[in-house]
């Protein structure tokens, strides 16, 4: 298997070729989605809500990015590896950012980084690809502005958002990004923006006409269950398969059945 780069994605693009994305948090799932041949494993921060339990992925830190983002570089070989920069390591200031990225880069061994935001984050992107780290934009429904989008609404159903979300595609690929996610906005508009842009767009809930769809890996699994958006497909209930099986482990042990011969020295 090849590796997947920064620049083999825009050969994807460019020959039609849809691009496969997943989220990762171990090492484990890292070398399954390496076997599948998925092609970006990205360390999202969505970490906070389907691995640690907060309630936003507001509270996720740096430092928690790291401790996953080391683990998925254990496991993976082919994919490109991408961390998610957590809520306020990069919106203060653009050095502070620079710095943050490339401890993902330097200390995690990802080989990108994906930011949350529009046309306000231009001059962050700059530093960071002039300190040579690429980057993946995040637009449409950001997770990190849930308090300022008033909950997790679908974006750019009016014209004048709308307007506005294919400029900051068009300013975020200006500003050098190797590839954009679109989260949950109306597919009409992903498909003008993916036509537009000679970068890869990534659909998160944007419909069929992108260049790539990506997914929360808990969801897709049927592991986190606390609410599910409509965009996801349960692709296996893996959640169930672990309560039958944690259920018939105390069953067994409660009656003496496990551990027996075959299983003792
Ligand atoms: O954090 C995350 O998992 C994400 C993806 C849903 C794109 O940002």
């Amino acid at each position: 298997m090849e590796k997947v780069t920064t620049t083999s994605l825009l050969v994807k693009k460019q020959s039609c070729k849809r691009i496969t994305m997943l989220t990762c948090y171990d090492y484990p799932t890292a070398k399954l989605l390496n076997e599948a041949g998925i092609d970006i494993l990205l360390v999202g921060d969505s970490l906070a809500m389907v691995v640690l339990g907060y309630e936003t992925t507001l509270p996720v830190t740096m430092e928690e990015m790291l401790h996953h983002v080391k683990a998925v570089k254990r496991g993976n070989k082919h994919s490109l590896l991408v961390a998610d920069m957590p809520y306020l390591s990069y919106q203060i200031k653009p050095a502070e950012a620079v710095r943050n990225a490339g401890r993902f880069l330097k200390e995690g061994g990802a080989e990108a980084v994906k930011i949350e935001g529009g046309r306000e984050m231009i001059k962050t992107i700059k530093a960071m690809i002039d300190a040579d780290i690429p980057v993946m934009g995040h637009i449409g429904l950001t997770p990190q502005a849930v308090h300022k989008m008033g909950g997790y609404k679908v974006q750019g159903r009016e014209k004048m958002q709308a307007e506005r979300l294919k400029e900051d595609a068009l300013l975020l690929q200006e500003a050098g990004v190797f590839c954009l996610v679109l989260e949950s906005v109306p597919w009409q508009l992903a498909k003008d923006i993916t036509e537009s842009l000679s970068s890869p767009v990534i659909s998160c809930g944007a419909g069929k006409y992108c260049d790539g769809q990506v997914l929360v890996t808990s969801d897709m699994l049927g592991i986190f269950t606390d609410f599910t958006p409509k965009f996801v497909k349960k692709y296996a209930d893996v959640g169930e398969i672990m309560l039958q099986a944690f259920r018939q482990y105390k069953k067994e042990v409660e009656s003496g059945k496990f551990p027996d011969k075959k299983h003792s020295y």
